[in-house]
């Protein structure tokens, strides 16, 4: 096992972390969505040593995160107009579009796709590093399966003795995953992860967005995933979580009679004026809030003990319906409607 140096965000811990991943090694890096897993995007060895730390499925696709629109064109081909539209408007930023990859992409990073995802991050420090690594393969940062981290404690918790070096950039500001988009034509937009970018933001670019049914749905048999990542278990922590939908009466009503040792809520801050016979915790009055904290919530339950969470899920509107996917996906579609 290997020491893992936390770095600061210094112009000397960044030239460090860039030679790091010019050198083919693995380093946490902060975004304004979630800490990723940085490696040379173009090193396929080094892409390996990403799902190696991590324990991801080889099928399952990088993001390619860039730091100049010059990049798409070596990166990628066939690249509708839309696309540079798009990048306009909410580049650098939490969307990420699928587009025809170039050989320099190898399919360690694709999964063996024939495209390729790329982003533009805003957070400047990741900006700062893509100048000087160049393109940065990068997942989230959590052990697979697991909520991704928002902090750079959360990334030494899963990656400690695994990686050489994590940056701190302090909190990520959004709190869950870029928007993931692929383009059904070249006026059609499809949305296959819902982000901080919202159905209704790409409605002022592009023509037509469909939000592609695995979204609220979990993948039958036989289906095929059009992102290979819907098909997986993800964000879960190690308690059972389990979604209850409908009003709060209800739902202390519901704990009240199921509640059991090791069991725990977790509500929007609102539902804390009524009296739930459990021990809760609250994720936020809005979808904003509750996007930036269901993942840390998610790791608190599980230090404290938490065997079964129920959930009061949050609107399923804006950026509420990524905040709804992320908890469907760690409840593994386990909902209960009262
Ligand atoms: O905000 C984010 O997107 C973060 C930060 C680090 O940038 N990254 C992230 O990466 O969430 P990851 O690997 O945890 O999730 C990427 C998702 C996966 O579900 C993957 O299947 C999908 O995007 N994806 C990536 N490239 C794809 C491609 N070429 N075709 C289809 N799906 C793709
Ligand atoms: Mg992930």
């Amino acid at each position: 096992m290997e020491e893992t140096r936390l770095l600061t965000d210094s112009r000397e811990d960044l030239i460090y972390a860039a030679n790091l991943i010019k050198s083919g090694k693995v380093v946490g890096i902060p975004t304004e969505t979630v800490y990723g897993l940085g490696a040379d995007a173009s090193n396929p060895d080094a892409v390996k040593a990403v799902f190696a730390a991590k324990g991801r499925p080889a099928d399952n696709p990088l993001i390619v995160h860039i730091c100049s629109i010059t990049t798409v064109k070596i990166l990628a081909h066939d690249v509708p107009e839309l696309f540079y539209r798009l990048a306009e408007k909410f580049w650098p930023g939490p969307l990420t579009m699928i587009v025809p990859k170039n050989k320099i992409v190898p399919y360690e990073t694709s999964g063996g796709l024939e495209t390729v995802g790329i982003r533009m991050p805003s957070h400047p420090v990741m900006r700062e590093l893509i100048a000087m690594s160049g393109p940065i393969a990068a997942p989230s940062a959590n052990i697979s399966g697991y909520p991704s981290p928002t902090t750079a404690q959360h990334v030494l918790k899963d990656m400690n003795g695994k990686i050489p070096a994590i940056i701190d950039g302090g909190v990520c500001n959004f709190g869950v995953e870029s928007t993931v988009i692929c383009f059904d034509d070249r006026h059609t937009v499809r949305i296959l992860r819902p982000g901080s970018i919202t159905k209704e933001m790409l409605e002022e670019i592009a023509d037509k967005v469909i939000v592609d049914s695995a979204i609220i749905n979990d993948i039958q048999d036989g289906q095929k995933a059009m992102s290979p990542g819907m098909k997986y278990k993800h964000y879960s922590p190690a308690a059972d979580v389990v979604i209850v939908e409908g009003d709060i009466e209800s739902f202390c009503r519901f704990v009240g009679e199921n509640n059991s040792d090791g069991c725990f809520c977790l509500v929007p801050d609102g539902d804390s004026e009524y009296r739930i016979p459990c021990s809760y915790r609250t994720y936020g009055a809005d979808s904003r809030q509750q996007a930036h904290n269901l993942f840390a919530r998610l790791r608190e339950l599980d230090e404290m003990g938490a065997r079964k969470v129920f959930v009061r899920p949050p609107s399923k509107d804006g950026v509420g319906l990524a905040v709804y996917n992320r908890l469907l996906r760690a409840a593994g579609f386990e909902v209960i409607s009262l």
